[in-house]
């Protein structure tokens, strides 16, 4: 059904002050019922007060779900309201959703984890963070949750300051956008940061409640954010992550001890009811010639594998060294694969096509 105007439109906003600015110059007529930057409270203020039309930011993501699937829902509610993104004269609806840019389609909480130490966790959050970083345009954060021992700023080559501890006397009164003041950029991919203390007596300050405000916070800030975490199974803070996590990635290695740990977190994230198609299990630093083939790795576990990204010490090491994540600086057969992984966790997410995997002939030498 072609758009039209009537009179007295009573419209709602989901978006900001750029876009009430162009509905009002669209449609000097109408009524503004409300500008508002959360999706959930659309819902809500439309089941309240009677509009006719609702106008949507196309930076604006809805929270588990694609907007496609949002609008979808919407519709069957409200088959009344015409529903349509900011700049475009046509209304949407679950069919037409498909022109939606893709940039918008998915909001996440990511959270990289696993039962074993230094298997790469904090090398595949900050990578594939700043891959996503990259692709959003900066509307992507990592949280640096492993509160004792947290790496992020040395991978990423942060300043000491600000870091989560800076925050915590605010942490009440914070609304999302005063993350903005804790928050570290990290300039060449646009990824805010909130870094982990600096020391181990500041450590001791973070609790459980805090992890789930500024978690709160962050998810309500940026659409996707990305969580590093410790490999403590019992720590109520790394239980609080995982409980918060739209996409669980769970690392593994080939090595037999990883695996057994592995092996036993499935076995509890199943028991207390983590869903399994949002784990996404991923082995790192793999090599073709282990004893313990990918395949084996599958079967071992019962779970299929997301990606299998390959050991690449000299790589890595290179690039911890100058804190300058693989994915942003060369292409190499490691960094093909990690925004491969990106593509598989955020379907939505445009990835360049000259960062996915190639034919080896292609790939060239990082540095
Ligand atoms: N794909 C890879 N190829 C080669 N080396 C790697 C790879 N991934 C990680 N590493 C190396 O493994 C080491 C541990 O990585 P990382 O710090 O990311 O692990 P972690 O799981 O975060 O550890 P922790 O449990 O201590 O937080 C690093 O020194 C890094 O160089
Ligand atoms: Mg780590």
């Amino acid at each position: 059904m072609a758009y039209q105007m009537r009179d007295k439109t009573s419209i709602l906003i989901a978006g900001n002050h750029g876009t009430e600015e162009a509905v009002r110059r669209e449609q000097p007529d109408a009524r503004l019922v409300g500008v508002l930057q959360d999706l959930a409270l659309v819902e809500y203020v439309a089941a309240e007060v009677p509009i006719d039309e609702l106008v949507i930011d196309p930076n604006i993501s809805p929270r588990g779900e694609t907007l496609e699937q949002w609008i979808g829902r919407f519709n069957n509610v409200y088959p009344d309201v015409y529903v349509r993104i900011a700049g475009q004269s046509k209304r949407l609806d679950w069919q037409e959703a498909d022109n939606i840019p893709a940039r918008v389609v998915t909001s996440q909480t990511i959270v990289v984890w696993s039962p074993k130490g230094g298997v790469g966790k904090t090398f595949l959050a900050t990578n594939l963070a700043c891959a996503t970083a990259m692709i959003t345009k900066g509307n992507s954060a990592l949280l640096d949750l492993d509160i004792y021992s947290g790496d992020v700023s040395t991978y990423l080559d942060l300043a000491d300051e600000p870091t989560i501890t800076q925050m915590l006397p605010a942490l009440m009164s914070l609304r999302p956008d005063g993350l903005d003041k804790y928050v570290q950029r990290h300039a060449p991919s646009g990824l805010s940061v909130i870094c982990g203390p600096q020391r181990l007596e500041l450590s001791n300050l973070v609790n459980v409640e805090h992890i789930k405000n500024i978690i709160g916070l962050a998810e309500k800030r940026w659409g996707l954010v990305y969580i590093d975490t410790s490999p403590d199974i019992s720590s109520d803070i790394v239980g609080e992550c995982i409980e918060a996590a739209s996409t669980l990635i769970l690392v593994t290695t080939q090595d037999v001890c990883a695996l057994k740990q592995v092996k036993t977190a499935l076995g509890i994230l199943k028991k207390i009811g983590i869903s399994d198609t949002s784990i996404f299990l991923v082995l790192n630093r793999c090599v073709e010639d282990s004893p313990i083939p990918k395949r084996k790795v599958e079967e071992y576990l019962d779970k299929r594998l997301v990606a299998a990204i390959p050991d690449d010490r000299k790589t890595v090491e290179k690039s911890i060294f100058q804190g300058k994540p693989v994915v942003l600086f060369g292409k190499t057969e490691i960094s093909a694969s990690l925004w491969d992984l990106v593509s598989a966790i955020s379907p939505g997410l445009p990835v360049p096509e000259r960062e996915k995997k190639q034919g080896k002939s292609k790939r060239r030498r990082l540095w």
